[in-house]
């Protein structure tokens, strides 16, 4: 539940810079975090949402490798690469940066300092995994091997991608090294430094205890991890990539990935503070408790979120303001398949933008947001979704409402003469709808507030099927389709002022289609009541917002990208199968 307060701060977990992201890890923390912003800054509040790539580990240096770059050019290169496709789904943060800056270094230093100078740095001497081939540390996802808890096969080094156990090098079974694929893997002792989380424990569980509203799936996973009791993490690591350890006798070491990234969130709000010509403004976000902070992650983060990060905070004790909400989702599935970059499995967003609309993506995907359990990506349910809802009810309905004014009000909004009771009760629910789904965000509910949306906008249609103002213009009752079409293009508006932090392109769309000259991201949210003027003109040429999918195009698409929904249509259907031959063809004579 969001709480009143001055501003709100809200980060979208860094996306690893290595590879496009897939829709999994979209809809996990990326939109919703651009969705609770449009909507904050809709609500007239201050709103600062920031994100950026997570540069350093070794998922970088892995993949650099494994494309034959540079690390520092493949990082780059992937940054600009992520940074376009974010800005082509409308993701509207007003910071999206990187770890790899001199603002993450310096804060990620500080605050390691500042942890050392409270005691809560410790140096011990650990085993790690090293390749006797490569002559090589193989530290996180320089190792695959077998997950010791769930026994996947291909679990790397620093988490089991099957079963989110975060995992140590030498815990995994028939670890392999990745550079030169083979096993030939010994154990070395070196000195680390570690985090205490043992010493921090307490204050963590303090907070975790006072914070009963978060979703349930970040407090099982925060109350396992106390339950078990915290041990000292390690935050080193043998590898040139990263940020350096101001430290004597680890200066030839960086920090562990995770050590760096969620100070991300900081630094990159620096950054912004700076391009707002204001350099302390960050401090207001970071450390004022006016300020309430959200994260946006997929459960895998949780851990990092609710008790390594705030522990780096809370030991530095450097006035930082830890987070009010952490909103963690669980898996979105590809077709009852994990979605996964390392093995390619589901549609990746770079794809998805060549294949449809931004918003058309951002659609289903928030109405089958794993908010509360693991929740499938269909490409039939997918083309159900848009041609059912964005085509047949909300387009159809702003299609017709503003073809009829065209056709027999000379474009021009009708005046009304008199609203009946069918006709208040409508524009009664669109404030309710209004109100209804201003709730269900301030809970951070997202599936819910879409679908009060959307069930208004099928009563829209209700409505028009039921005033039938066709039958009114041919009775010779004009006045009375006049009313329903003056109500009708206050509802179009509504909708679209509603819908703007979630197809946000469209919304836009349709406040051009009423010929409004504000943008609809303007607009409060309060003013869904406001009203078009009697007389106020629309233009002639009205297109349609939402082209639906061919089921032809669904059926490819399933077939070449794997697709369990698309093989049972195909048994019930054969017909459809466009593998199967053609039909002989005629011999022309
Ligand atoms: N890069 C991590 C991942 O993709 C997320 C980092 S979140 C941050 O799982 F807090 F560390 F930034
Ligand atoms: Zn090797």
């Amino acid at each position: 539940m969001l709480e009143d307060k001055k501003r709100y701060l809200i980060t979208s977990a860094l996306p690893y810079v290595n590879t496009v992201k897939h829709l999994g890890n979209l809809v996990s923390s990326l939109l919703p975090a651009d969705i609770l912003a449009r909507y904050l800054r809709q609500r007239g509040e201050e709103v600062l949402a920031v994100c950026g790539t997570d540069d350093h580990g070794t998922p970088s240096e892995v993949s650099a490798l494994e494309a034959g770059i540079p690390v520092d050019k493949f990082v780059e290169q992937m940054y600009m690469k992520q940074k376009d496709i974010y800005e082509r789904f409308g993701l509207s943060y007003d910071l999206f940066s990187r770890t790899h800056t001199t603002e993450n270094t310096k804060m990620t230093q500080h605050l390691f300092l500042k942890l050392h100078e409270n005691g809560f740095i410790k140096e011990k001497e650990i085993q790690t995994l090293y390749c006797n081939n490569c002559k090589r540390d193989l530290p996180d996802r320089y190792v695959i091997g077998t997950c010791p808890n769930c026994k996947y096969e291909h679990a790397r080094g620093d988490q089991c991608e099957n079963c989110s156990k975060i995992l140590d090098g030498i815990d995994l079974l028939n670890p392999k090294c990745i550079v030169c694929g083979e096993s030939n893997t010994k154990i070395r002792s070196a000195n680390h430094l570690f985090l205490d989380l043992d010493g921090l424990e307490g204050d963590l569980k303090k907070w975790v205890d006072s914070h009963k509203n978060w979703p349930k799936t970040t407090l099982s996973i925060a109350n396992s991890w106390l339950k078990e009791g915290l041990r000292p993490r390690c935050i080193s690591r043998d590898l040139e990539w990263g940020i350096p350890i101001p430290l004597e006798g680890y200066t030839d070491k960086v920090f562990y990935v995770w050590f760096d990234a969620p100070i991300g969130y900081i630094s990159i709000s620096m950054e912004w503070a700076k391009q707002q010509g204001n350099p302390d403004l960050w401090k207001e976000y970071w450390k004022s408790s006016d300020t309430y902070i959200i994260n946006f992650i997929g459960k895998d983060n949780v851990p990092y979120h609710a008790i390594t990060f705030p522990a780096t905070l809370v030991g530095a004790n450097d006035g930082f303001h830890l987070a009010d909400y952490i909103k963690a989702f669980q898996w979105l599935n590809y077709e009852k398949l994990k979605f996964s970059s390392s093995q390619g499995i589901g549609i990746f967003t770079d794809t998805a933008l060549e294949l449809y609309p931004a918003d058309y993506w951002r659609y289903y995907i928030m109405k089958i947001a794993p908010e509360r359990h693991d929740t499938d990506f269909l490409w039939t349910e997918f083309r159900d979704s848009i041609n059912g809802d964005l085509a047949d009810t909300l387009g159809n309905f702003v299609h017709r409402t503003l073809t009829f004014i065209n056709r027999y009000f000379d474009g021009k909004v009708p005046k009304v003469k008199k609203l009946e009771k069918i006709d208040h009760e409508i524009l009664k629910s669109l404030k309710d709808t209004a109100e209804k789904a201003d709730k269900e965000l301030r809970k951070i509910e997202f599936q819910r507030a879409l679908l009060s949306i959307f069930d208004f906008a099928r009563e829209c249609n209700k409505y028009f099927q039921t005033k039938k103002p066709w039958d009114d213009l041919k009775k010779d009752a004009k006045d009375r389709a006049a009313t329903t079409l003056n109500t009708c293009i206050q509802c179009c508006r509504g909708l679209a002022i509603l819908l703007a932090p979630y197809i946000p392109f469209s919304a836009e769309e349709i406040f051009k289609l009423l010929n409004l000259k504000e943008s609809v991201h303007k607009q409060s949210w309060d003013s869904v009541s406001e009203r078009i003027a009697e007389g106020h003109k629309i233009p002639k040429d009205i297109q349609t917002i939402f082209k639906k999918i061919e089921l032809e195009d669904i059926i490819k698409l399933g077939l070449k990208w794997g697709s369990e929904s698309i093989k049972e249509l195909l048994v019930t259907n054969p017909q459809l199968d466009p593998r199967k031959e053609d039909k002989p063809k005629k011999v022309k004579k």
